[in-house]
């Protein structure tokens, strides 16, 4: 498998780069301990690592990527088609370009998709 590495730009806070086969979380926790990712706010959030705590929440502003089963409660179908994923779960296929996500608490999920109907 050709090791293809793709530059991965994090919104406001730096620049990190990923390879095809690793998850985007993982380079983006590698940059963060090189200090390629400056201007964070604070650590970069991580959790369960298998898309199952919703911690990790980015938006895909630019590029294409490959996912994962993702849990529902903390990313919708819609969600997932306006590029709103776990990074935990998302492989790069080509540069990205990627803005931090605050994580949505399951119990507000719920409310907010009742508010919805
Ligand atoms: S770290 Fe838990 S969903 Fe990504």
């Amino acid at each position: 498998m050709a090791k293809e590495r793709f530059p991965i730009h994090v919104e406001g806070s730096g620049d990190a780069s990923g390879y095809a086969h690793e998850r985007v979380l993982v380079s983006l926790e590698r940059a963060q301990g090189f200090g390629q990712l400056k201007n964070l706010p604070c650590k970069l959030p991580v959790g369960c690592r298998r898309g199952g705590c919703g911690i990790c929440r980015v938006r895909v502003v630019a590029g294409e990527f490959r996912a994962d089963t993702m849990s529902r409660a903390h990313v919708s179908a819609d969600d997932e088609r306006e590029g709103l994923v776990l990074s935990c779960c998302i492989y790069p296929l080509s540069e990205l370009s990627l803005r931090l996500e605050p994580a949505v608490a399951v119990k507000d999920k719920g409310q907010k998709a009742a508010k919805e109907a």
